[in-house]
């Protein structure tokens, strides 16, 4: 409940009667329902689960201190009597989140007057972690680094990036993990110049980069980390992009403390990569926020003006991308501290040549 106290306190300060959550990752850090459908209502008066019968038992169960209502018609009706019974002027809606469609039948059948989105708000509520929740990103941080350890083991020439990527989730999915935090990129030779690319039936060759990029759920937690290896033995050009983008994370790793902007943490890695020569070929930010979604808010990026604050839990991880030749990334999860942070990902980022 105390999460729901402070979202009550951001919604009154702003003069709003009633709140509507439909994003299911807010949902779930507000009142624990993973169920992923249904909407939350929250007035001065009253909080309520609202799901259709398929969800009842479901959020029952894992609703402990808020009252659940199954709702057989339409939800605008039911969330249109509460309004009106708690004599609600404005609604908050997530703007970010609600279709078009299901905004416009709220704007048709509730009775507000104003309806305003309150998206970046509510994102904020979750940006900085408790220890409950450090402590499963770090769990599903664990089985990334485990499954890290046990892929170097079976990496060989003539593997595709399709079945390396099939062993990384089997493994993590075998070891603990719910799901996947997002499907695993397996990137090899000048496939690896694309930040995301999807893994394909291309075989692993003497030489290659070989760019990994994955994480899995824990307890609802995402988790998420990237190496990037070679096959055989890495040329003169390969080596001196690989410790660009290593001293790039290192830097930042060494810099990051709360007080700092997102913008001025991008800066951090930006500047040694710039440095070298390479700024055109980070094209991408430096990191974003996980926790019960994989990309969370604040990001650490040039447009982030987000003062950065202890517990926020943050990806770091810069590349370099040469089209048509490799790419190179690396990716921590690092906790914000008031003096620095405290590192959840353990494997080593030394150029291993397998
Ligand atoms: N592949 C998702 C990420 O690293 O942000
Ligand atoms: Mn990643
Ligand atoms: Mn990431």
């Amino acid at each position: 409940m105390e999460r729901i106290s402070r979202l009550k306190e951001l919604i009154f300060r702003k003069n709003i009667d009633a709140a509507v959550i439909s994003d299911p990752y807010n949902i779930r850090y507000l009142c624990g329902f993973s169920g992923g459908e249904g909407y939350l209502y929250i007035s001065d008066k009253r909080v309520c689960m609202l799901v259709d019968p398929r969800y009842t038992l479901w959020a029952k169960d894992e609703c402990k201190d808020v009252q659940v209502m199954t709702v057989q018609g339409n939800y605008h009706d039911v969330i249109g009597e509460f309004l009106k019974e708690d004599n609600a002027v404005t609604a908050a809606l997530e703007g970010n989140h609600l279709t078009y469609n299901e905004f416009r039948a709220f704007k048709e059948n509730l009775p507000v007057r104003d309806m305003i989105s309150v998206s970046r708000e509510f994102d904020s509520l979750r940006a900085v972690k408790d220890e409950y929740e450090i402590s499963m990103i770090a769990k599903a941080e664990a089985i990334g680094d485990e499954a890290f350890d046990h892929i170097l083991g079976v990496i060989k020439t003539g593997m595709t990036e399709k079945e390396v990527a099939m062993e990384l989730e089997m493994y993590m999915r075998s070891h603990g993990a719910e799901a996947l935090s997002f499907p695993v990129i397996a990137a090899s030779g000048p496939n690896s110049a694309s930040p995301h690319a999807v893994p394909s039936d291309r075989k692993l060759e003497y030489g290659d980069f070989l760019t990994m990029d994955f994480g899995c759920v824990y307890n609802g937690y995402c988790s998420d980390m990237t190496r990037t290896v070679v096959i055989g033995k890495a040329g003169t050009n390969q080596r001196k992009v690989y410790e660009t983008v290593l001293l790039a994370q290192d830097t930042a790793l060494e810099k990051l403390k709360a007080g700092m902007t997102g913008a001025e943490a991008d800066m951090t890695a930006r500047e040694v990569i710039s440095r070298a020569g390479y700024g055109d070929n980070f094209g991408h930010g430096l990191g974003h926020s996980v926790g019960l979604y994989i990309h969370e808010s604040p990001r650490l990026s040039r447009l982030e003006d987000t003062v950065l604050k202890e517990g926020m839990t943050v990806t770091v991880e810069p590349g370099i991308y040469i089209d048509g030749m490799f790419g190179v990334r690396i990716e921590d999860v690092a906790v914000i501290k008031e003096d620095g942070i405290r590192n959840l990902t353990h494997s080593d980022k030394r150029l291993i040549e397998l």
